[in-house]
């Protein structure tokens, strides 16, 4: 059985995408995972096929109607019960690679992308549905977070990615930010490659990639910096900034 996703959504047309590109997009063609799309506006039931109607309480914009939406819900929970259902919007849990990981060692997901300015609470209540965020910002959608979700947890699933131990030290499995890299050529618009990475002593060429981990985290993200516990600073030049002490 491959790994299998589901997103219930009124633009199907956005799938797959870019997940249809490059590694996803190869692993999907060799049904390494699979792409389902449901049309929410399927379940609507009036007329106008209508989904979505005026706030309670007044306000701008749209809300999407619990009651359409949980027919489609159940559609796919009836069909997929043992994937999670999630749901993409602001309001959500952060998206992290830790709950990346989770998933993608899962059996698979379904995903409700939300319009318009939300969905109508009393669904949350009534259904087992994950509110997941993919950031601090307001997108026009959830398909494009969706599509962030998937292409995060694809990459994970074996056999997806090139080198088996190419995600073992990017950012964020080590609680750090990654290392930089560089490749030829040796000499670019008068800058070289840092002499450690040509000495060919790995031990040497470790200690600075861990050491320019740290400091690169340090000074973009002293969020993570202070989760993953703030050790000394050594400098990756190994030189000594006038600030450190001794
Ligand atoms: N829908 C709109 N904005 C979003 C965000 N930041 N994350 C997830 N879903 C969204």
């Amino acid at each position: 059985m491959s790994w299998a996703a589901t997103v219930l959504t009124l633009y199907p047309e956005m799938f797959p995408g870019p997940l249809g590109q490059s590694l996803a997009g190869r692993a999907l063609r060799e049904r390494t995972w699979s792409l389902d799309t449901v049309q929410i506006r399927d379940f609507a039931t009036d007329r106008h096929r209508s989904v979505d109607d005026t706030p309670a309480g007044g306000g701008a914009g749209m809300v999407m109607r619990a009651d359409v939406l949980a027919c489609a819900v159940d559609h796919v929970l009836e069909r997929r019960p043992e994937a999670p259902m999630l749901v993409m919007t602001p309001r959500g849990k952060p998206l992290s690679q830790r709950l990346v990981r989770d998933l993608a060692a899962g059996p698979g997901v379904s995903i409700l992308c939300g319009r318009f300015e939300g969905i109508d609470e009393r669904l949350f209540e009534a259904r087992p549905i994950i509110p997941v965020s993919i950031g601090d910002y307001i997108l026009s959608g959830g398909e494009t977070a969706a599509i962030v979700l998937l292409d995060a947890c694809v990459r994970l699933l074996p056999g997806v990615m090139g080198a088996p131990t190419s995600g073992e030290e990017e950012s964020f499995e080590t609680g750090l930010l990654e290392y930089p890299h560089y490749t030829r050529p040796p000499m670019w618009e008068g800058r070289t490659i840092p002499e450690v990475l040509r000495s060919g002593d790995h031990a040497k060429i470790a200690a600075w990639r861990k050491a320019m981990a740290e400091a690169d985290t340090r000074s973009r993200r002293p969020d993570l910096m202070e989760r993953h516990g703030d050790a000394p600073r050594p400098s990756p030049s190994g030189a000594r900034h006038e600030d450190e002490g001794t």
